[in-house]
C-alpha cells in the first residue's frame, strides 16, 4: 500500500489532503467527520480581526468601520456567536477529541489584535496557525511596499510571541511575488499557501446590481496556484500548501510533482461530500502504484523550478508560442 504520509510545518500528517479553512472546519462535530473521512489535517474556519475587536469593543473606534452600522452589526453578531473566546475553547475540544493536527486560522489585516490573542492560541492547544491576510490592492493611494509591510508586520507580531508553527494564506496581487514570499519565509514562516481565493463579484444583469459570486471554485482555477508552487517550491526554504481549485486526486498529485508539501481543498467536498477524500486518496494510491512510487516524497518536487535554473526567456518564449500557433 503506498504511503500517503507527509510532513508539512514539521508535522506529521498521515495525508496531504488537509480540510481548508471553512465551515466545514467551523465546529466540533464537522471537525470529527473531516478525521473520519481521512484528512490529514484541519485548518479552523477563520477567525476574523473585526471578531476579536468586536469583543474587546473596540470596533466602533476603527476608522474603517466607522459609519458602517451594518457592517459593524454584522460582525457584532459573529462574534456573539461564534467569538474568541469559543474559538479558543473548539480548539481545546478538536485536539481532545480528534488525533490529527488542528491548525487555528487568523483573518487579519493589521498585526495589533494578535500580540495577546496569538499566545492564548497556543495554550489552547493549536498546532500551528495560520494567518490569512487578505488584503486586495485596490486602494487608489497604497503603493506595493505599504501593502507588502502590512504582512511582514503581523508576521514579525505573532513570530515574536509564539513558538509554534506559523503559516501565510495569501492572494495572488503581488508586482513581486517571489521576493515577497522569499521575504516571509525569511522571518521564520513555516508554510506558505498559495493561493487565498478572494470574494468573488458578479453582476445581476436583470437587476443591475453586484452580487455575491460562486463561493466554490472550480477546477479550472487550479493554473495559477499551479505555476506559483513550481516556481517558489524548490527554491524557497519553506513548506508550500497549494490551494484553489484542487478538486480531484490528479490535482493534488499534480500540486505534489509541483512541490506541495500538502494540500488545502473546500470546494470540491462542499460539492461531493467529505467521503471523497477518501475516492480523491485512492486516485493518488492507484497513480502512484502505476507509476511505482512508494512514498509522496519520491515524486514531489519532480517538476518544480530548481534553484539554478533560469527560465526566464524560456517561459517567455513558451508565451509568445502559445500566443502564436
Ligand atoms: C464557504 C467558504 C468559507 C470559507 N471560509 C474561509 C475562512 O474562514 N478562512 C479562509 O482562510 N478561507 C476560507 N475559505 C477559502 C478556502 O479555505 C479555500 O482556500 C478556497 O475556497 C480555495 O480552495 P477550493 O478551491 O478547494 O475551494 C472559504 C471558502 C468557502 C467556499
Amino acid at each position: 500500500m503506498a504511503n500517503l504520509s507527509t510532513i508539512y510545518m514539521g508535522l506529521e500528517l498521515k495525508t496531504p489532503l488537509i480540510v481548508s479553512s471553512c465551515d466545514l472546519t467551523g465546529n466540533i462535530e464537522s471537525i470529527k467527520k473531516c478525521e473520519e473521512a481521512g484528512a490529514g489535517a484541519v485548518v479552523l474556519k477563520s477567525l476574523f480581526e473585526e471578531q476579536i475587536e468586536s469583543e474587546t469593543e473596540e470596533l466602533i473606534d476603527n476608522v474603517w468601520m466607522t459609519g458602517h452600522t451594518e457592517a459593524f452589526e454584522y460582525v457584532r453578531g459573529m462574534s456573539m456567536s461564534n467569538g474568541p473566546s469559543t474559538y479558543l475553547d473548539l480548539i481545546t475540544q478538536a485536539k481532545k477529541e480528534t488525533s490529527i493536527p488542528i491548525i487555528a486560522s487568523l483573518n487579519c489585516i493589521s498585526p495589533r489584535w494578535w500580540i495577546d490573542y496569538a499566545k492564548q492560541l497556543e495554550t489552547s492547544g493549536a498546532d500551528a496557525i495560520e494567518l490569512n491576510v487578505s488584503i486586495l490592492p485596490s486602494n487608489l493611494e497604497r503603493s506595493s511596499e505599504e501593502i507588502e509591510s502590512v504582512y511582514m508586520d503581523v508576521v514579525d507580531s505573532v513570530l515574536a510571541q509564539i513558538n509554534l508553527p506559523v503559516a501565510v494564506k495569501i492572494g495572488p496581487y503581488f508586482t513581486s511575488m517571489a521576493r515577497t514570499v522569499n521575504e516571509l519565509a525569511g522571518k521564520g514562516v513555516r508554510g506558505l499557501v498559495l493561493f487565498n481565493r478572494f470574494y468573488q463579484l458578479d453582476i445581476d444583469i436583470k437587476k443591475i446590481k453586484l452580487v455575491e459570486g460562486n463561493p466554490l471554485s472550480s477546477p479550472n482555477e487550479i493554473g495559477n496556484p499551479l505555476r506559483w508552487v513550481a516556481l517558489l517550491s524548490g527554491r524557497i526554504k519553506c513548506d508550500f500548501a497549494a490551494t484553489t481549485g484542487i478538486h480531484t486526486g490528479k490535482d493534488v498529485i499534480k500540486q505534489i510533482l509541483a512541490g506541495a508539501k500538502a494540500v488545502e481543498i473546500c470546494s470540491t467536498l462542499y460539492k461531493n461530500g467529505l467521503d471523497y477524500i477518501k475516492d480523491m486518496q485512492k486516485e493518488i494510491e492507484s497513480w502512484m502504484s502505476e507509476h511505482n512510487y512508494d512514498s509522496i516524497e519520491e515524486f514531489r518536487g519532480k517538476l518544480s523550478k530548481k534553484e539554478d535554473e533560469k527560465t526566464e526567456l524560456y517561459d517567455r518564449l513558451q508565451y509568445i508560442k502559445a500566443l502564436n500557433k
